[in-house]
């Protein structure tokens, strides 16, 4: 597959989309981030890319509160395709992607969940699976398809849960994982060493 041309959007700090940024200068994923697009303005994944140089934007969303559709969504894939992006990463972007975005980019957009999924969709999952009483936790990438974190499943990692996590302690450590797990998915993709076999990703399975 080669040289991977990376679209992020997000919503909030960013640091999914700075453990990428460090595992291209690191030399270990063969990617260039083309284009970052945050639905928040101020948010601090705009900063980090103003940082590193990388093209930004603020992406205007209404008039929808949770999803990408319409005007911002046309603006979106246009602003995407302009800046020549072949993957779309969804890094703590916290709307539902549309059909559209999912056309005009297929089977190249990845979401990163805190959670193991098909466990805990939805918002503040590693609340979720405190409260559930779960004694590990963890993260997911995965493909994204129509549904909610319901796509084709990348990459998965585990996390303790502690007798004394909280809500937060429980979310820094499964963002540690997260770090490794998004640069790692993105791997995979740029090897081009995969096929979707229904909902399996198998890895090193081209023939
Ligand atoms: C991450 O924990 C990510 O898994 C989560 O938002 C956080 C973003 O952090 N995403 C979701 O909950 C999506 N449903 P970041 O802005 O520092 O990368």
């Amino acid at each position: 597959m080669g040289k991977l041309k990376i679209g992020v959007l997000g919503s909030g700090a960013g640091s999914n989309m700075q453990s990428i940024v460090d595992a291209i200068d690191r030399g270990e994923l063969d990617a260039e981030i083309k284009l970052v697009l945050a639905d928040v303005p101020g948010a601090k994944i705009l900063e980090r890319a103003r940082n590193h140089a990388l093209p930004h934007a603020y992406l205007d969303c209404a008039p929808y509160r949770t999803k990408l559709e319409g005007p911002a969504e046309d603006r979106c894939i246009e602003m995407l395709k302009a800046a020549g992006v072949d993957t779309v990463v969804l890094a703590g972007f916290m709307r539902i992607v549309k059909p559209k975005l999912l056309a005009a980019f297929p089977d190249r957009v990845l979401n990163i969940h805190p959670a193991l999924l098909p466990a805990f969709p939805g918002v503040h999952s590693w609340t979720q699976a405190l409260d559930y009483g779960c004694k590990v936790a963890g993260v997911t990438v995965h493909f994204v398809d129509a549904g909610t974190d319901s796509g084709p499943i990348i990459v998965q990692k585990c996390v303790p849960v502690l007798e004394d996590d909280t809500p937060e302690t429980l979310h820094a450590r499964i963002q540690v994982e997260e770090h490794k797990a998004f640069p790692e998915a993105l791997r995979i993709l740029s090897s081009g060493n995969y096929r979707i076999e229904g909902r399996r990703v198998r890895i090193g399975q081209v023939s």
